[in-house]
């Protein structure tokens, strides 16, 4: 059940394989090898970072039944989907996975989990009536309940209640990266985007206990991790729901002072709970990384109020001036949206000026694609998609330029990475920079896995940097 490291960039409209959108909808799938013998599962991953890592713990509660995990669904007795509805094209390819198995599932279970089990519930019994599970991510507490259901002959077991206080937690996560660890500490999201299935397929806002993140980001210093990615939709609004009351500055804190912890990010951020004591932290603290993934939406006050954002053009903007502000350079991604119900041209140029200000380093930019249950939905002023096309491809040019020229400057710069691949077929090396970057670069070492190497700059194009290690 491995990603590739972050391969889940939309291959058209993302600029900048910096770090993934949130959401993203490109499949990774299981491969981990496991014991031989007893049932087998096959689990394939749809969307974003926290579909990856709800999958992680998916496959422990899974390996901690006796199940093992095996790289094709040809082999497996249980074959599950764990699946993306954020936008129209991410939900279509489960159904399109799904139909593989119409003639040929003879014996094997079938399991629908995630954002489209969630959002379709017992439809897809309907359209795909081989299926047998169907769970959301909210329900995924039930999960070794509903497995055992199954396991003793269940047919149409269900998981789709989204009236939970809990988190989803497990005894045994099966870590799909050895250097960089996931602990999602903020579940759901009380937010109402205008545009977003997110509130309806994961749910309300849940955050977890800070002694259970600091327990679990001690566990995985002792297991060998350096570096850990702190997930939740809306990340930076953490409240610790104990005694203890720790806010999002304090928890971030507490994880970069776990002794063996090297880097901590955390994505994703909203503006509206995003403050300036999360710069000092980052300014004040080399542990925490020095990027940012702030998804903007829209460059237009308006857009932004009828998108639902809460924050104006200039409120984000302020925001960002904090960052900017910072001694250290901190590295801004962001997400945007076009052709929102009624953007205008006008809305639009906004857009592309407040990009022109930002200078990110990445930015996700997505075609507005309408989703079953939001209020945008039905909104009137509809953009044509020939239009949407038009303005995506505007905007993708336009970034691209400013990347280029951002990344133009860091020819000779020297970074530390964390190497965390080979590409064989080059011979480089990969990793990240705190910052984020994806650096590929040569070395005359065998062995880089996992370390931290300093890094040249050699060539730099507007998606990628190439460089030689400094030795
Ligand atoms: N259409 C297009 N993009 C969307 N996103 C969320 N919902 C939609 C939608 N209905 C984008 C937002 C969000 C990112 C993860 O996906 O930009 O930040
Ligand atoms: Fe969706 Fe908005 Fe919540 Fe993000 S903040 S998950 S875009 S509703």
């Amino acid at each position: 059940m491995s990603r590739a490291f972050d391969v889940g960039l939309e291959s058209l409209s993302a600029l900048g394989a910096n770090s993934p959108p949130a959401h993203s909808p490109e499949p990774s799938q299981s491969t981990a090898p496991s014991a031989p013998g007893g049932k087998s599962f096959y689990l394939e991953t749809f969307g974003c970072q926290m579909n990856d890592h709800d999958s992680e713990k998916v496959s422990g509660v899974l390996l901690g039944r006796g199940y093992r995990a095996v790289e094709s669904p040809a082999e497996a007795d249980l074959v599950l989907y764990n699946t993306c509805s954020i936008r129209e094209k991410a939900a279509q390819k489960v159904f399109a996975r799904l139909g593989d198995w119409k003639t040929t599932s003879n014996g094997k279970i079938i399991g629908v989990l995630g954002c489209v089990a969630q959002q379709e519930g017992e439809e897809i019994f309907e359209r795909a009536p081989w299926v047998s599970l169907v769970c959301g991510s909210a329900s995924y507490r039930r999960l070794p309940e509903l497995i055992a259901e199954i396991e003793s002959g269940g047919r149409r077991v269900t998981g789709l209640s989204l009236d939970t206080d809990e988190t989803f937690e497990t005894e045994i996560t099966r870590r799909d990266n050895p250097f960089r660890a996931y602990i999602t500490i903020i579940e759901g999201c009380d937010y109402s985007c205008a545009y977003c299935v997110v509130p309806h397929t994961r749910g309300p806002e849940r955050s977890r206990a800070s002694d259970s993140v600091l327990s679990e980001a001690r566990r995985l210093a002792d297991a060998g991790y350096t570096e850990i990615q702190l997930l939740g939709q809306t990340v930076n609004s953490y409240r610790d729901p104990t005694a203890r009351k720790m806010n999002f500055v304090e928890l971030l804190l507490a994880v970069a002072a776990v002794p063996g912890i090297r880097r901590v990010r955390f994505t994703t951020s909203h503006p509206n709970d995003f403050t300036r004591e999360i710069v000092t932290a980052i300014d004040a603290t080399p542990v925490l990384c020095n990027h940012i993934h702030l998804p903007v939406q829209s460059g237009s006050t308006p857009v932004l109020r009828a998108m639902g954002r809460t924050y104006t053009r200039e409120q984000y903007l302020e925001k960002i001036e904090w960052i900017r502000s910072a001694r250290r350079p901190i590295n801004l991604t962001t997400d945007v949206i076009v052709g929102f119900p009624g953007e205008t041209e006008a809305d639009f140029r906004a857009t592309l000026s407040l990009l022109d200000i930002l200078r990110c380093d990445g930015v996700f930019s997505f075609k507005y694609s309408p989703r079953p249950n939001t209020p945008a939905q039905t909104m009137p002023d509809a953009i044509p998609e020939e239009e949407k096309s038009r303005r995506l491809a505007i905007l993708l040019e336009h970034q691209r330029q400013i990347q280029v020229a951002r990344n133009s400057t860091l020819l000779g710069a020297e970074y530390e990475v964390l190497v965390d691949g080979h590409h064989s077929d080059r011979d480089q090396w990969t990793g990240r920079t705190t910052s984020n970057r994806t650096v590929n670069f040569v070395s005359p070492r065998q062995s880089l896995l996992g370390e931290y190497v300093q890094v040249r700059i050699t060539r730099a194009g507007a998606n990628s940097l190439v460089g030689q290690q400094v030795l």
